[in-house]
């Protein structure tokens, strides 16, 4: 996904677009723009890689006079990242910065060229804007709503009209709100951008369009004005900064003892979705999203005795799904923006299916769509590789599981885990250690059974996104059908052995790598399993809660890894924090 910000007011745009886009950095950074515009001319700077080359060419590149302007921060989806396809465009009379993607925007290329329009770059976002400026005359809401009505796809624009002082804004499918300020207003993707100007915004609905200038904002749909309600946000400001932390990643890896007790607080005495209501259970997300929700399966299916299937949201937007009369499906998102876990929700609605979200980000698609959803408030996590939002949303799927089957030891437990976890954390340095010793490695793999190889999944993804090293998560009984052949001296296998019921299954497993030279990391909860190499034991507790230690500790590890490389760890090449296309 990409970032968007723009700007129309007293002051000189500059300043609120670079800070924007910096706070807005984990949607994309293969390359950056800013546009802005007077009522002579508009200038566009843009460069490759992260916001700071921006800067760089800021210092060097005399800006023009302006107060409205608008910015951009790309994941490349359309074209490499160079710095012509890096937004803002601009054809004719119209400069536009976009977050999405225009799925008919070859067919629509074809046609604009055919009448002469030349146009510089791969991207899709070039096609929309020249399309716009084919239907600018001298009326933006009409140019804007017929350019658009052609779009296929999904779309968040950030416009300069030539001509027009003033910001436009629209969006489908991509997320896209208003800010309000004292003679200046903003548009961004996320409030975490205008956080420092104002807590004040609104959320552009589907189809809206959004004319701003320094005093007004005025919203239409379908050529009419509307009313928008105005939101107060209570996100903290210093949520977006490191607070003496090198890495936002570590940072939000030591808040999970905060949030987690926050989490069991806010909840504890709720009513949450009785499971024991439905025939089945679907738990459909992606990535990290996913594998907690592995983790959750794998509690429903031992203690509420409940079918769950665990499908990634690619899939299980285009396959035959059969639903049972009483399904629920459960999306699981931290943006709750990401583009195949709403198609998936929406699929579900569509079949008339009740759809619950667990989801972090109160303003987004899935929390406004879901039938239910339930807010895990871990905060802003700006890391691209999730951590406290992972620990929050597998929390809360052993709430709901141990309300629905009434277990009340469990959750008088469940208080002391934020403290045990404290515990993990304050002795973090072991993991260091651990890295030291890995951390020039090729190829790593991580094997369990069970709910151990959901937290396997979970594990191998976080080394492997932010340090770049191969890695496979296993069945620790599956290794040894093939894949056992990339074991070779050396190679370090996490073993993660939780569940006493087929702890000695994973431990032959382990003597059957080890007897091949593989060097063992064995993250347990009892000293029953040996130490092959190296040995973390996590408190003992029921297994609603073992993933909430367990996988820290291999946050950990790739964090340290990633870092003994000399990685940017907080935004790994390649990724975006969350994936709002397909
Ligand atoms: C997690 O570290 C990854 N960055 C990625 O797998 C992420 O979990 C996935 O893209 C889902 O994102 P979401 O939770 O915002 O839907």
């Amino acid at each position: 996904m990409c970032g968007i910000v723009g700007y129309v007011g007293k002051k000189h745009p500059k300043e609120f677009l670079i800070n924007g886009l910096k706070k807005l950095e984990y949607r994309g950074y293969d390359s950056s723009g800013i546009a802005l515009e007077n009522e002579e001319e508009t200038q566009i700077i843009k460069s490759v890689g992260k916001i700071v080359e921006l800067e760089k060419k800021l210092q060097e590149e005399k800006s023009i006079t302006a107060t409205l302007g608008i910015g951009h921060t790309r994941w490349a989806t359309h074209g490499e990242a160079n710095e012509v396809n890096a937004h803002p465009h601009k054809v004719g009379r119209v400069t536009l910065v976009h977050n999405g993607i225009i799925e008919n925007a070859r067919e629509l290329r074809k046609e604009l060229e055919a009448k002469g329009v030349s146009l510089k770059s791969e991207t899709d976002t070039e096609v929309a804007c020249a399309l716009i400026n084919e239907y600018y005359e001298d009326n933006p809401i009409e140019a804007i709503t017929k350019a658009t009505k052609r779009l296929k796809g999904s779309y968040a624009f950030g416009i300069l009209l030539e001509g027009k002082d003033k910001l436009y804004a629209i969006r489908k499918d991509s997320p896209l709100m208003i800010g309000y300020g004292e003679q200046e207003n903003y548009i961004a993707s996320d409030i975490a951008a205008m956080i420092q100007e104002t807590n004040r915004y609104s959320l552009l609905k589907e189809g809206e369009i959004a004319v701003l200038d320094p005093n007004k904002v005025q919203v239409f749909y379908e050529e009419k004005e509307v009313e928008k309600e105005i939101l107060e946000s209570n996100l903290k400001e210093d949520s977006a900064s490191k607070s003496g932390y090198e890495h936002f990643m570590l940072k939000e890896i030591m808040e999970e003892p905060t949030v987690l007790r926050n989490l069991i607080s806010r909840y504890e005495d709720k009513d949450l979705p009785d499971l024991s209501q439905y025939d089945e259970i679907h738990i459909v997300a992606c990535g990290s999203a996913m594998y907690v929700g592995l983790v959750g399966a794998s509690l429903i299916e031992e203690k509420c005795k409940k079918k769950c299937y665990v499908e990634c949201a690619s899939e299980y937007r285009y396959k035959t799904v059969l639903y049972r009369p009483k399904t629920l499906v459960i999306v699981i998102s931290q943006s709750g923006e990401t583009a195949d876990t709403i198609a998936a929700m929406r699929k579900a609605k569509e079949n008339g299916v009740e759809t619950l979200g667990i989801v972090n980000t109160e303003t987004s698609t899935i929390a406004r769509e879901c039938d239910k959803t339930l807010l895990i408030g871990a905060g802003v996590e700006v890391a691209v590789a999730t951590t406290k939002a992972y620990i929050l949303q597998a929390a809360l799927l052993s709430l709901i599981v141990m309300k629905t089957v009434k277990d009340e030891d469990a959750l008088k437990e469940m208080k002391q885990i934020p403290i045990l976890l404290q515990k993990i954390l304050d002795e973090k340095e072991i993991f260091l250690d651990v890295a030291k010793s890995m951390y020039k490695a090729e190829d790593a793999f991580f094997i369990g059974r069970g709910i151990d190889y959901a937290m396997c999944l979970e594990g191998s993804l976080k080394l492997k996104e932010v340090s770049y090293i191969h890695s496979e998560a296993f069945q620790a009984g599956e290794l040894k059908h093939g894949t056992i052949s990339l074991i070779k001296k050396g190679v370090p296998v996490f073993a993660i052995i939780t569940d006493p019921a087929i702890a000695d299954k994973t431990e032959s497993n382990v003597m059957e790598v080890k007897s091949r030279d593989a060097f063992i990391y064995t993250i347990t909860n009892t000293e029953e399993i040996p130490n092959h190499g190296f040995r973390y034991i996590v408190p003992k507790t029921s297994s609603y809660f073992e993933p909430l230690l367990v996988v820290p500790t291999l946050q950990l590890i790739g964090y340290y890894t990633a870092k003994l490389r000399g990685l940017d760890i907080d935004k790994p090449r390649n990724l975006a924090k969350s994936v709002t296309v397909e």
